[in-house]
């Protein structure tokens, strides 16, 4: 795993808004098969590093590769594009759709003849590739036929994330960008979406997890990554790691790994 291009990588990535500088020279990477946690105290720059690795802001400066190209992300289309998916906070489902239709948003199949033509949806059709595709990734929820807004917030969030996953699994596998995806979940079904990161990771998926859920971190994440008022300060493999020093680097207790 060490040897391997990365599925995505940022380089000296510096953002402003006005004159607030919101990231300074960020370098990061995440591997195929990697799940790696984006820690650090509320407006550390952690959501403006993501949608920067979303296509959502350009950055003032820096550059971003996939899978070793050089990209330049003018809107979320590219980086969508280019194999990496952002899954929202707010989870940005249709309610009183039901699952596979949630799941065939942007993609749907048309009815055969007259009515495709017309713009009819096949949803039997949609339904059996959703079942083959959340078979695949070894996702369980409700029946397909289920409004999302019938399910858990568990449920929900499973489905949220299995479908941007759906999106980047395959041949060439993206990236996952996830914002928080515990924050409403009580412990079971924060259980439930820990075994899907996992499982996700384990198809070959990069995976970037916002989160202040450090047992979480512990649970799914190979290494964290630690932002301070916009800088990198920890870099870290969490095997081994104390969890006082992860929370001295996000307080800034803790010097930062790269100081000078
Ligand atoms: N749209 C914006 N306009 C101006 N400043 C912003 C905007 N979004 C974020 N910021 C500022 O950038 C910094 C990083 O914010 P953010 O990325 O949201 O942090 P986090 O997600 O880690 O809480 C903060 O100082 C915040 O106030
Ligand atoms: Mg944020």
């Amino acid at each position: 795993m060490s040897d391997q291009t990365p599925a995505l990588e940022l380089t000296g990535i510096e953002m402003h808004y006005g004159y607030v500088l919101a990231l300074s020279g960020i370098d990061f990477h995440v591997n195929a098969g990697e799940v790696v946690g984006l820690l650090g105290d509320n407006g550390a720059g952690k959501s403006t590093l993501l949608k920067v690795m979303s296509g959502a802001h350009r950055p003032s400066a820096g550059t971003i590769k996939v899978r070793g190209q050089k990209v330049e992300f003018h809107s979320p289309s590219d980086s969508t594009a280019a194999g990496i998916q952002m899954v929202y906070q707010d989870l940005a489902l249709v309610d009183p759709q039901d699952i596979s239709i949630n799941l065939n948003i942007g993609r749907e199949i048309l009815r055969k003849g007259p009515l495709g033509w017309l713009g009819f949806v096949d949803r039997k059709a949609m339904r059996k590739r959703s079942e083959a595709e959340l078979d695949r990734l070894g996702v369980r929820t409700a029946p397909m036929t289920r409004p999302v807004e019938m399910l858990s917030g568990g449920q929900r969030q499973t489905v949220a994330i299995a479908r941007s996953a759906i999106r980047v699994s395959g041949e060439t596998n993206g990236v996952l960008l996830l914002d928080e995806p515990t924050a409403a979940l009580g412990y079971e079904q924060t259980k439930q979406v820990e075994a899907l990161i996992r499982r996700m990771a384990g198809q070959g998926i990069a995976i970037v997890l916002v989160t202040h859920n450090l047992p979480l971190c512990y649970e799914v994440a190979d290494r964290v990554v630690i932002l301070n008022r916009g800088s990198k300060v920890a870099d870290t493999v969490l095997a081994g790691t104390d969890p006082d020093h992860i929370v001295g680097w996000i307080t800034g207790a803790r010097p930062s790994q790269f100081a000078a």
